[in-house]
Order: structure tokens, then C-alpha cells, then sequence
């Protein structure tokens, strides 16, 4: 789809990914850019509208769409995670994924459930979920995100096979480690997220239904189907 005077809303947009995917945004030349957060006192940044979005909260996204009537463009960027020291052998691991999916899953259905009808009404649109490379490998301290972010995946087919025929193009964001808040306390090479969000929506303008933004996630994605697939022994982080 065209950036150019879309409506876009970047859920989680105060900071990091989201951050940089509402200034690309804005610099493409969308009409208005959205971003969901949670305090919307706490962003000023020129041309882009903060509005009051808990994507775990089903009323708080119900009054987004509400506000928010002539979005053409979603992008389910709000994401979490949790780590778990004693890996898939943790006994708060039930706890802590639920506590993951209510965001990086539920949160995206919530969203795209309210959006939908809004971006349809709108004459049709897009919605970028972002995801990850851990759709397709493990890391057994962070398994609960691993497996919010391979359902996202899989959410994601469905839904795009849900909207082929309604006007809405669906893409999945895959990538590795960005330099954000989220894994600030990894030492571990990291991507620049200004450049992934140019990479996600150079995608999207192309049409395609799928960015692989990094030669590790396509490695990861590329190897599935192979004796020595990436996801039998990734390395060990650190
Ligand atoms: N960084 C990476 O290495 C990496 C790699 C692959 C994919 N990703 C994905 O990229 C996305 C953005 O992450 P990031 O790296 O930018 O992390 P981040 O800097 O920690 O930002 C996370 C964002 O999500 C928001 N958020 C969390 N829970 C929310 C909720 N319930 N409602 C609304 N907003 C909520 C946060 O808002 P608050 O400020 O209010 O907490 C923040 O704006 C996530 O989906 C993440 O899984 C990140």
C-alpha cells in the first residue's frame, strides 16, 4: 500500500521500534500518524498524536478505535517480554507467558479486531504485525516470548487470509535483536531500528506480505526445513 496520506497507528510508538516506525511514518508523507501509549502526557514529538492505548485492556482499545476513525494503517508494534532464569523448567513460566501473550498475542487480535472494521470503512488499507525471528527458534530463558511470538505468526496467516478479499494487506515483520529497551541488557550485535523500520516499510510499499529484515532472520526462516535447521542448536546468548 501507499504510505502517502495514509492514517497510520503505531501501537507502542512512545518509544523504540514503534518510536521509529511513527517517524518514518511521518516522513513518507502519511497524512497523520498515530501512536498508542499508555501516557500519552509523556510523548511530544512533532506530527505525530499520542492517544491513550493499553492493547491488554479490551476497552482501552475499544475507545482507540473509537477515536481513531480514519485510520487506514495499523501497525501492532506494543511487545513485551520476561525472562525466565530456570528456562522451560521455571515454575513461574505459565505465569510469565501469560503475562507475554496477553500483549504480543491478544493484544495484537484485540487491536486488529477493533481496526479492521475502521480501516475497511476507510476504503482499505494495511496492518503490519511485528514479530520476530524467535517465530521460528527458541531460547529456552525467554520461551514464553518465543512462543507469544511464533503464535503471532501464526495469527498473522490467518488473519492475512482473512482480509485478502476486504481491501487490507497484511505483512510480518521477522527480525533479530534491535538497539531498544528491550534487550538493552544483552551484549549482542543490534540493528538499527531506524533502519528496520525503512526496511519494514520499503515492504510494504512493495506489496509484499512478509519482511525478513536481517541475514539472521533469514538464516533462521531459510533453514526449517533442513537437517541442521538454526532452531535445533541455536548459539547461547551471551
Ligand atoms: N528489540 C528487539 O531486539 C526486537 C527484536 C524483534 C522484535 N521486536 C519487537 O519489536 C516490538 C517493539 O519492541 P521494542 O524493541 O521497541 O521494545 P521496547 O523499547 O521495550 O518498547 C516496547 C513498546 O511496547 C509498549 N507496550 C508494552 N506493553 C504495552 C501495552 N500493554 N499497551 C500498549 N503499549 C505497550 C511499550 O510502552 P511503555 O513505554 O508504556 O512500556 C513500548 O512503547 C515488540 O513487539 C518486540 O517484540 C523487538
Amino acid at each position: 500500500m501507499k504510505i502517502q496520506d495514509s492514517v497510520a497507528l503505531v501501537t507502542g510508538g512512545n518509544r523504540g521500534f514503534g518510536l521509529a516506525v511513527a517517524k518514518e511514518l511521518r516522513d513518507r508523507g502519511a497524512k497523520k500518524v498515530y501512536v498508542g501509549v499508555r501516557n500519552p502526557a509523556d510523548v511530544d514529538h512533532e506530527g505525530i498524536v499520542p492517544i491513550r492505548l493499553d492493547v491488554s485492556d479490551a476497552e482501552s482499545v475499544a475507545a482507540a478505535a473509537e477515536r481513531c476513525g480514519d485510520v487506514t494503517l495499523l501497525v501492532n508494534n506494543a511487545g513485551t517480554g520476561r525472562v525466565h532464569l530456570a528456562g522451560t523448567l521455571d515454575p513461574d513460566l505459565v505465569e510469565l507467558t501469560r503475562q507475554v501473550l496477553d500483549v504480543n498475542l491478544y493484544g495484537m487480535i484485540r487491536v486488529s479486531q477493533a481496526f479492521v472494521p475502521v480501516i475497511v470503512g476507510n476504503g482499505g488499507g494495511g496492518i503490519v504485525n511485528v514479530i520476530s525471528d524467535q517465530a521460528w527458534f527458541a531460547r529456552p530463558i525467554i520461551a514464553g516470548y518465543g512462543m507469544s511470538k511464533a503464535a503471532a505468526w501464526n495469527f498473522t496467516n490467518a488473519l492475512r487470509m482473512d482480509l485478502r478479499d476486504r481491501g487490507v494487506e497484511v505483512l510480518s515483520l521477522h527480525v533479530g535483536f534491535m538497539d531498544t529497551d528491550l534487550v538493552r541488557d544483552l551484549d549482542v550485535p543490534k540493528s538499527d531500528p531506524r533502519r528496520i523500520a525503512a526496511v519494514t516499510l520499503d515492504g510494504l510499499e512493495e506489496g509484499r506480505e512478509e519482511v525478513l529484515a536481517d541475514e539472521q532472520t533469514r538464516l533462521v526462516k531459510r533453514t526449517v526445513s533442513t537437517d541442521d535447521g538454526y532452531y535445533l542448536n541455536p548459539p547461547a546468548l551471551g
